[in-house]
């Protein structure tokens, strides 16, 4: 019999884009302060790409730190799929084909998914049945958002909480069980579409003058909403998954939830009782960047040193859909 093949991600890379905007700044373009925003987001500045950036630019820029610290050329990689809601070309071609183009990956197949702020999960649960299946042996996945582009600056309730990056991860094969993505649940109700959205622009309400002076091209929100089911969905997600795999918040050494909102984060990390500094945050930086949260997160804890080979991480992610999903697996590093 054949032996085991597991899922494992061998390296981790983002690109955040250099602009920083502080609560300061926007205070000059809505009626907000930095006090509120601090206060009920824990946020205290993003970054926005510039105008000729677009979500592929950052997605090849991280993609190129992660191969390279993978150590894998990009004639290795058999399949790029890229997480996003704010791709380059709103239908075609994805924001995958551009970045495939551009890293030299040709003739494999390349395609984006919209799973909002869980998409990094969904590709990991992605990438992982496509190695255990071997139908690939190294898979390329990405989250990245230039939030900025689908922002409505007339909004302050939404246009606070949203930044630009991307986080990109090699998932390759491994025998060694020790060293896998160990386990993803992912989920979907699409009951609450409403409470997280871009109403306009697609074929529900095609691109009319209406819909644009409607400014329906922007993310909607209801926060208070989305804020009380994200908490409990969080927290009982990670119950599940450490119940199916008998493990305990002990044998986490991170819990890397999403970046929506400080609030959120310690709301979950207290519910679950995880140590403060097991508790990863990279929101008040650079705000909501969606897809690209968690992988960047996972980055910065490997360039600040507080993950090695073999830390094992919990990987926890909310949003629009709504959908949601959970990951534990062991961090590699070439
Ligand atoms: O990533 C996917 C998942 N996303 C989330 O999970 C986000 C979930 N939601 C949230 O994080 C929070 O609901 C928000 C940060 C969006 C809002 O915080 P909140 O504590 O729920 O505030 P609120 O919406 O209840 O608004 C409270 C007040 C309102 O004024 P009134 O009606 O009490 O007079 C708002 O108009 O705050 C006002 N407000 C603002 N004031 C200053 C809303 N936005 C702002 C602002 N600056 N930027």
């Amino acid at each position: 019999m054949d032996k085991p093949i597991y899922a494992a991600l061998k390296s981790i890379g983002a690109c955040i884009p250099d602009r920083i905007v502080t609560n300061d700044d926007l205070a000059q373009i809505v009626d907000t302060s930095d006090e509120w925003i601090t206060k009920r987001t824990g946020i205290k500045e993003r970054r926005f790409a510039s105008s000729n950036q677009a979500t592929s630019d950052l997605a090849i820029n991280a993609a190129k730190v992660a191969l390279n610290r993978a150590n894998i050329k990009p004639s290795d990689i058999d399949m790029v799929i890229v997480a996003t809601i704010s791709p380059d070309f709103l239908c075609m071609p994805s924001t995958a084909c551009v970045v495939s183009s551009a890293l030299g990956i040709v003739g494999k197949p390349a395609f984006d998914i919209s799973a909002a702020c869980s998409g990094f999960i969904y590709l990991l649960s992605l990438a992982k049945s496509f190695i255990e299946s071997k139908t690939c042996k190294n898979i390329l996945i990405i989250g990245a958002e230039k939030l900025s582009s689908i922002i409505d600056m007339e909004d302050r309730s939404t246009c606070v909480l949203f930044g630009d990056g991307a986080g990109a991860a090699v998932i390759g094969a491994t025998c060694d069980i020790s060293k896998s993505i160990l386990d993803v649940n992912i989920s979907s109700n699409g009951e609450y579409q409403d409470f997280l959205m871009t109403p306009g622009c697609g074929s529900r309400n095609p691109i009319t003058n209406d819909t644009i002076n409607d400014r329906l091209q922007f993310i909607k929100m209801k926060g208070n909403e989305t804020f009380k089911i994200a908490v409990k969905t969080l927290t009982n997600d990670v119950v599940e998954i450490l119940k199916r795999n008998n493990l305990s918040k002990d044998d986490i050494d991170f819990f890397v939830p999403h970046q929506a909102n400080l609030r959120i984060i310690s709301a979950v990390g207290e519910a679950l009782q995880f140590p403060d500094d097991k508790v990863a945050k990279t929101v008040h930086k650079y705000g909501n960047t969606s897809a690209a949260s968690i992988p960047i997160t996972i980055n910065e804890l490997f360039e600040e040193g507080k993950i090695k080979d073999g830390s094992r991480l919990l990987l926890d992610a909310f949003g629009g859909g709504l959908t949601w999903g959970s990951a534990l697996l062991s961090f590699n590093s070439v």
